[in-house]
């Protein structure tokens, strides 16, 4: 088994984007910042920064360009935003990130309450984005919420996830996230999600974004690698949880992540010790401890 397992891992982490958005305490552009250059620090690689969404819907994400003109950026390193529509896209071109990323659901009802529009409607608003982005030399993401279960439709079935890959991949995305929004997948479930993505994107352009609301995001990124995805989206500190998925926590947290792969011997380039840093940092900001087992064994061994 393990001879499949990719020797190496990119990792997206999400913390500022996925990870703040849920977050009721305001959360100056100031510590965002900070957050961000220290996950560069840290070795992250590719890093979501924000979201071009309507401020009404997302407050703690209006802040999106005072925080993407202020980070000083490094080289080596990408920054993605996340752009529903034009008028986010036109917003966020100003502010030159890397990647955009498009956002459908594979469900229709998720896809209702987080855009307010039908899958058909998405790709409809998604295709000149895309042609946008790439004509400007933008590269592009799709992310892919609800691909497991869904909070108001319950079980997804994969055929429902190859439809809207499918359909994605038929507008130009160029990539796409197999997103368990609100971390119901179990292994098999999960693999057989990414399975159906397979049928329309390659291994390098398929990558995971599982929430750990029921405590199985390790084991679905183990079960991912089985099948030699290498690329995953994660959250420093275990940050975050989508306003629109009642009661869905965190991002997989990026530190539990990494203490896994190492473990395994898989190349990250990641510092675990400026990663448990940057997770320090904002959770203090956050005024509790990190929702990650491994940076608060690591942080507790450092105490002591
Ligand atoms: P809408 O109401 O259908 O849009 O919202 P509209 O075009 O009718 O416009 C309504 C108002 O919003 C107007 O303002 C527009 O100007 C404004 P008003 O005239 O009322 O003052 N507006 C915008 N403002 C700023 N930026 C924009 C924008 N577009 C319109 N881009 C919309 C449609 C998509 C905008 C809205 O539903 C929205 O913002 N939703 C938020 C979605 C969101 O951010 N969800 C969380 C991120 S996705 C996620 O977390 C899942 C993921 O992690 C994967 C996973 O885990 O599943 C990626
Ligand atoms: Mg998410």
């Amino acid at each position: 088994m393990t001879s499949s397992i990719p020797s190496r891992v990119r990792l997206i982490d999400v913390g500022p984007r996925d990870g703040l958005q849920n977050e009721k305490t305001p959360v100056p552009a100031a510590v965002k910042i900070e957050l961000v250059h220290r996950l560069q620090q840290a070795g992250l690689k590719e890093i979501e920064v924000t979201s071009y969404v309507s401020p009404k819907w997302v407050p703690q994400m209006a802040d999106n360009h005072e925080v993407m003109s202020g980070i000083t950026r490094q080289s080596g390193v990408a920054y993605s935003v996340l752009t529903p529509n034009l008028k986010g896209f036109d917003a966020a071109v100003l502010d030159q990130p890397d990647e955009i990323v498009v956002f459908g659901s594979a469900s229709e009802a998720f896809s209702q309450r987080n855009i307010n529009c039908s899958i058909a409607e998405s790709i409809e608003r998604f295709a000149p984005v895309v042609e946008a982005a790439l004509a400007a030399g933008i590269r592009v993401r799709g992310a892919m919420s609800c691909t497991v279960g869904c909070p108001y439709e319950g079980d997804i079935a994969p055929e429902r996830v190859a439809y809207l890959a499918g359909l994605l991949k038929g507008i130009g995305v160029q990539r796409v996230d197999v997103a368990d929004t609100i971390g119901v997948g179990t292994p098999r479930k999960v693999q057989k999600a990414l399975e159906a993505t397979l049928q329309h994107f390659g291994i390098d352009d398929v990558s995971g974004h599982f929430h750990d609301t029921y405590g199985q995001a390790l084991s679905n990124t183990l079960a991912a690698l089985e099948l030699g995805v290498w690329n995953y989206q994660s959250s420093v500190a275990g940050l975050g949880g989508c306003p629109y998925a009642k009661g869905a926590t965190g991002n997989v947290a990026t530190e539990d992540v990494v203490y896994m792969l190492h473990g395994m011997g898989v190349e990250t380039g990641i510092d675990l010790d400026l990663l448990i840093d940057a997770g320090a940092y904002i959770s203090g900001f956050l005024d509790r401890k990190p929702h990650s087992r491994a940076a608060n064994a690591l942080l507790t061994k450092r105490a002591g």
